[in-house]
């Protein structure tokens, strides 16, 4: 583990009682790790902004009777089996299938791949989640 290092900061008060409300919200214990996750949030946008590599997942919903979707989604993971490192598929009623695909590699191949699926006629809802393959954000 790297070395800690402490380090003072300044904040209006209001600003650092709206920051504080917000740690509380989504459970922090601690201003520090509240911080840390804030630093790493910047991190990873910069990561995708700059073409990095990154890895991330694709969620979609679709529904599989619909003419086609299902080998388009297949057909296009197949184009892009590259970065596809798994894909989940999960039968959520009997029309609804969850579909999540994790991916890893040059962030704009990353968002193509998520491009391509959630644009396919009868994919109702897709979504990517961007992260990080955890290498540079300490
Ligand atoms: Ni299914």
């Amino acid at each position: 583990m790297s070395e800690l290092v402490r380090f003072g900061v300044s904040l209006e008060k209001p600003l650092l009682d709206r920051f504080d409300a917000l740690l509380r919200e989504r459970q922090y214990t601690n201003r520090s790790e509240a911080l840390r996750d804030l630093i790493r949030r910047e991190l990873v946008q910069r990561e995708w902004r700059e073409g990095r590599d990154v890895a991330g997942a694709v969620t979609l919903i679709y529904d599989h009777h619909k003419r086609d979707v299902l080998s388009k989604v297949t057909d296009t993971q197949h184009d892009f089996q590259k970065v596809i490192i798994s894909t989940q598929h999960i039968h959520l009623d009997h029309h609804n299938c969850l579909e999540i695909i994790a991916a890893r590699g040059k962030a704009e191949v990353v968002q193509k791949l998520a491009d391509a699926l959630t644009s396919i006629k009868g994919v109702r809802h897709g979504t990517l989640s961007m992260s990080s393959t955890g290498k540079e954000i300490g």
